[in-house]
């Protein structure tokens, strides 16, 4: 009984993604490749390749790579601020991409028509409720909610917080994708029921056996707790930084002495503020980059939700994902008796 009602309330989501279970895993820079990416949609899941600072020959190469380990469906995340994002979109579009997920701020102009002409479903983050209202107006497809649980880059407020705030206001109106902190199935039913179509994951699958993320970097997610995933800190006024959270270690102060030089470059003139941000944004790739492809969780950046608490172990997405419909179901089970 709790499995029928999990599936008729992830119907919407489901035919949405043109998958069995309404929950996608959330791009990842450097960790949502071919191989998780692939084994997520297998399992049955919605997977994202992150192309983050890639190239077009890269991301071309990267979704034919998935295409040959998958026949399921699959998406792609663009980071709106790319300087090839048109190409990018286009490179989607050769492969017939069917879900593009757009991050980093309002679709420039242009791009929203040059996905949605390719075919592609749009799917956008909505920070806050107006923003919301006006990516729906705009004829974005899908949204996705994200609370400052999550690993990566954050916003202000917490994903409790904005489902309350923007389910009842937007759900009926497009298919909502819950984010952040969300580690166990009872969450997933929850968020269910409150009128989310689905949720997206991030942190829960760092550590699947098929993420290609360094040993190093794995034992760090299984070892630590909830308190250890903090919030970046910004430290000059003048240069506003979107917060990363990332496990707590000796490149937080590297990223103090970054946003420092970064600063000073600013005071002198030397760099105006846009190029000021995008040294910011290359800086946590490249920091990023070195903890999970090499390895470097002292120095490199660890982006870990809040959830990191719940992960335990490595283990097969297809395990990841069967655990949590079970929660979810049991949860569900429970509530209507
Ligand atoms: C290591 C890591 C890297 C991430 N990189 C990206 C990214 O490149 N683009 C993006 O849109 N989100 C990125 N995210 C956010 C995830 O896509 C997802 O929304 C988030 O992890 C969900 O919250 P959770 O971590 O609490 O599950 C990243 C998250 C982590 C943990």
């Amino acid at each position: 009984m709790g499995q029928d009602r999990l599936h008729a309330l992830m119907a919407r989501g489901t035919a949405f993604l043109g998958c069995e279970v309404a929950v996608l895993g959330g791009a990842m820079s450097w960790v949502s490749e071919r191989n998780l990416v692939a084994a997520i949609s297998n399992a049955g899941g919605f997977g994202v390749i992150a192309c983050g600072a890639m190239t077009p020959a890269l991301l071309d190469a990267e979704i034919a790579g998935t295409k040959a380990l998958t026949d399921k469906p699959f998406g792609v995340n663009l980071i709106t601020m790319h300087p090839d994002l048109s190409e990018l979109i286009d490179v989607c579009a050769r492969h017939g991409v069917g879900h593009v997920v757009l991050a980093g701020g309002l679709p420039p102009a242009g791009s929203l028509e040059r996905i949605k002409g390719s075919g592609a479903k749009l799917i956008c983050f909505a920070p806050a409720l107006a923003l919301a209202k006006k990516l729906i107006r705009s004829g974005v497809d899908a949204l996705v909610i994200e609370g400052m649980e999550a690993g990566g880059h954050i916003g202000p407020v917490s994903t409790s917080v904005l489902a309350q705030e923007m389910l009842p206001e937007i759900a009926d109106k497009l298919p909502v994708f819950v984010a952040g902190g969300i580690g166990r199935g009872e969450a997933i039913a929850g968020y269910l029921e409150m009128g989310a179509a689905g949720v997206q994951l991030g942190t829960r699958f760092v550590c699947a056996t098929e993420s290609i993320a360094h040993a190093n970097f794995k034992r760090a997610f299984i070892r630590a707790s909830a308190r250890d995933a903090v919030a970046s800190v910004q430290i000059d006024p003048r240069l506003p930084v979107i917060p990363v959270r990332a496990l707590k270690n000796a490149g937080g102060e590297l990223f103090t002495a970054k946003q420092r030089e970064v600063a000073q470059s600013l005071d002198e003139g030397r760099v105006a503020m846009a190029e000021a941000q995008l040294q910011i944004e290359h800086y946590w790739a490249g920091a990023l980059r070195r903890a999970v492809v090499d390895g470097d969780v002292e120095h490199g950046s660890v982006m870990a939700g809040q959830s990191v608490g719940m992960v335990s172990r490595e283990e097969p997405v297809a395990a990841i994902l069967a655990e949590l419909m079970t929660q979810a179901a049991a949860a569900l089970e429970k509530r209507a008796a």
